[in-house]
This record gives structure tokens, sequence and C-alpha cells, in this order.
């Protein structure tokens, strides 16, 4: 006997060594049975305790593992119980497994694990792929109500007619969309009221439909709708002058389920010509302040969005209606006053070049003019003399 060999013998001597049957090997459970309670994603699993294990004292659990057909990322579960419950993606096929996990007390380290037992479960699935709707958008409007709406599919059927059901844990059964919205005669969306939604549970849809054609593929959604928020634009945005040179900014949530610590803001504000910029504004304060130059014109608006202490995700509500104010410019002295040295300099030459100008020419003007009096002067001067010559050449006659 090898030292391997020894030690394996060594442990089933001890796992003998308090009285109970050795165990070498355990059976799977039997019975494994998926069943669908038509609630467009939860599936209910239970199985059977190995006949093998019926009457003995032990550890017993079982362990699950399940996922859809293609998928690599399988969810493990490890439960004392015969049954379990967990939502499931009903666009594809799913596959649940499960084997046993057995140990002769609890606390021990040695467990033997049983083969798998499995199970395929293959939701309604009738049509071809073609024929399924796309792009199904939710948003919940300020909490009060949901706006669903898809594309038809890529190849959907001629004249076909979708049907939309829903279930949360609150309902009883599955409900039929009660409130289509319709396009041109065609139903391409579901508006759903405030009584129908619910937080931070899942919210399964399924759009199946009907054609004279054929089939239609239903598909299948699961929606979180705490993370389809989109609240209302923010009201009431006022402006003030805090200080010559600071605008203050403050709004008010709107009115609204939402409570005002799960939103966040962002401000934007321009200049008369210039781009927007942006300000974020940490959750739950509702007022900022913008530096402002006296004379100008500002221009504000403000938009809100479920922050990330309340859901995973939102969407950002409208901007709220522009808001302008000007900027009255009695701080105009202050404004000279900081003119920068350029500018000073180019002031300075251009006032100075307009005064030597101005001098210049006053003087040029001025000597123009004593000049014109001057030969003024004279030639009346002459004018007299030579009358006065004639006069008296006249007298002479
Ligand atoms: C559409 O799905 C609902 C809910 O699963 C089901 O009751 C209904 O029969 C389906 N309709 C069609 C046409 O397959």
């Amino acid at each position: 006997m090898d030292l391997k060999n020894f030690a394996v013998f060594f442990a089933l001597m001890l796992w003998q060594s308090d009285g109970s049957e050795m165990l070498t090997s355990v059976d799977p459970p039997t019975n494994l049975q998926v069943i669908d309670p038509g609630h467009l994603g939860p599936l209910h699993m239970h199985w059977q305790a190995p006949v093998s294990l019926a009457d003995k004292k032990l550890c017993v659990r079982y362990m699950l593992s399940y996922c859809n057909v293609n998928s690599t990322n399988c969810k493990r579960v490890i439960t004392k119980q015969l049954e379990y419950t967990d939502g499931f993606n009903f666009n594809e096929e799913i596959i649940v497994k499960v084997r046993t996990l057995v140990k002769e007390q609890c606390k021990s380290m040695m467990e033997l694990q049983s083969d798998w037992v499995e199970k395929t479960y293959r939701p309604p699935m009738e049509g071809h792929a073609g024929s399924k709707v796309r792009d199904l958008q939710c948003i919940v409007y300020n909490l009060e109500y949901m706006e669903c709406l898809w594309q038809n599919g890529m190849n959907a059927l001629y004249g076909t007619d979708y049907t939309l059901y829903y279930w949360h844990e609150e309902l009883e059964q599955t409900m039929q969309c009660n409130n289509y919205i319709k396009h041109q005669g065609r139903i391409v969306g579901c508006h759903f009221q405030s009584d129908d939604l619910i937080e931070f549970s899942d919210f399964n849809i399924c759009i199946n439909g009907s054609s004279e054609l054929g089939p239609v593929r239903p598909a299948y959604f699961t929606l979180q709708l705490q993370d389809l928020v989109k609240a209302a634009a923010p009201d009431q945005v006022k402006l003030t002058l805090s200080t010559a040179e600071t605008i203050s900014i403050q709004w008010e949530p709107s009115a609204s389920k939402l409570k005002p610590h799960c939103l966040k803001y962002e401000v934007q504000f321009r200049g008369k010509s210039s781009d927007w910029e942006t300000k974020v504004i940490s959750e739950g304060v509702t007022s900022t302040t913008l530096n402002a130059t006296a004379g100008a014109i500002y221009c504000v608006r403000v938009r809100a969005a479920v922050n990330m202490f309340c859901a995973d995700d939102s969407f950002w509500s409208d901007w709220s209606s522009l808001q302008c104010f000007t900027v009255r410019s009695e701080g105009g002295d202050n404004e000279t006053i900081q003119l920068n040295n350029l500018t000073k300099l180019i002031v300075l030459i251009f006032l100075v070049s307009i005064t030597l100008t101005l001098s210049l020419s006053t003087i040029y003007c001025w000597v123009r003019w004593k000049r014109l009096i001057a030969k003024k002067k004279l030639s009346a001067l002459l004018n007299d003399n030579v009358k006065h010559i004639k006069k008296c050449i006249n007298i002479d006659y």
C-alpha cells in the first residue's frame, strides 16, 4: 500500500469511525421539474431527494445552476430546500441543473457531490425571429405614468396586431395593456397608469401578437422601473444679482412623487453670443451662482434627473424655460478702470492724435482767417484812396 492509498483509506476509516455507514458516492436528486406560473419571467424549480439518502442523518444540500442556453454566465445557488424560484430571460431556451451535496456533518470539511440532473425549459417561441418587436423604450414620467413604445419586427408580417402583457409581484395574474398607444391606426405602444407601476422589483413584459399570415414571435423584457424615470423640468428658475459681479440662480423641483433628495441638476448658462457652459450641481442642492460682467445679458436653463442614491440610471428632464437677466451697468466705472495696459496705450495714442490734429487745424484756420482779414482791410484802404484821388481830380476840373 503506497502512501496515497493509505491516506484515502485512513480518511474513510475516520468517516466511519463515529458509527455511520461509509459513503463513497451520492445519487443526484430525482424528478426535477421546471414550472412556468405564466408570469413572463419567473420559473419555479423543484425536485426530490435521492431515495438512497432516505433515512440517513446526513447534512444534505443542493446546488442549482441555471442560465439561458447560449449563456456562459450561469447562476449558482446552494440551498437546503427542495425548491427555488427566480426570474429568467424568456427570449431563449433555459437550462436548469441540480445536484446533491452531502456531508456527514454540516461542519465537516469533506463533501460528496452527485452528478447533475438537467431540464430544459422552452418558453412559448412560435413564429420566426423577424416577426418579433424591437427596441422597446419605456420611460416613467415623473413617477406618475409610464409610456412604452416599440418598433415593428424587422420582417413583421403584414397586418400584425401586437398585444402587450405584463406582470409584477403585486399582481395575481398577467394583465393585458388597457391603454394602447396608436400611430396611423396601428398599435405602437402602451400607456401605464401610476397604479400599474412598481419600483425595485422585476416588471415583466411580453409583446406578442397575431397576424393572418402566421404566428408572431413573442418578445420578453424585464425592467426595473426606478431606473427609467424622467423627472419633470425644474420650476420657477429665479435669477437675482447677489453682489455686483455675482448672479444667484435658484429653482424648485417640480411637484411630484420624486423625493427632492433623489434629484440632481445641471445648469447651463451663456452670455449674449457665447456658447452654453454647463455646471453640474451636487445632489439635492437647488441653487448656484454665476460670475457676471456689468452690462451683459445672461441666459440660464436648468434640468433634473434622479441621482445615483435613488436609482442606477435615469433620463434627464427637459430643460426649464430660458430665463435671461441683464446686469445693469452701474458698475460701468469699474469696468473702465479695469481696462488692461494695451487698451490704455491705444486709447492714449488715439486721444493724443485727436488733440494734435484738432490744435494744428485750429492754428491753420486761424492763420488763414487772419490773412483774409488783413487782405480785405488792405483792399478797402486802396479803394478809399482811389475814390479820394478821383474826387480831387473831379474838383480840379
Ligand atoms: C400572448 O401572451 C399572453 C401571455 O403570455 C398569452 O396569454 C397569449 O395567449 C399570447 N397570445 C398569442 C397570440 O400568442
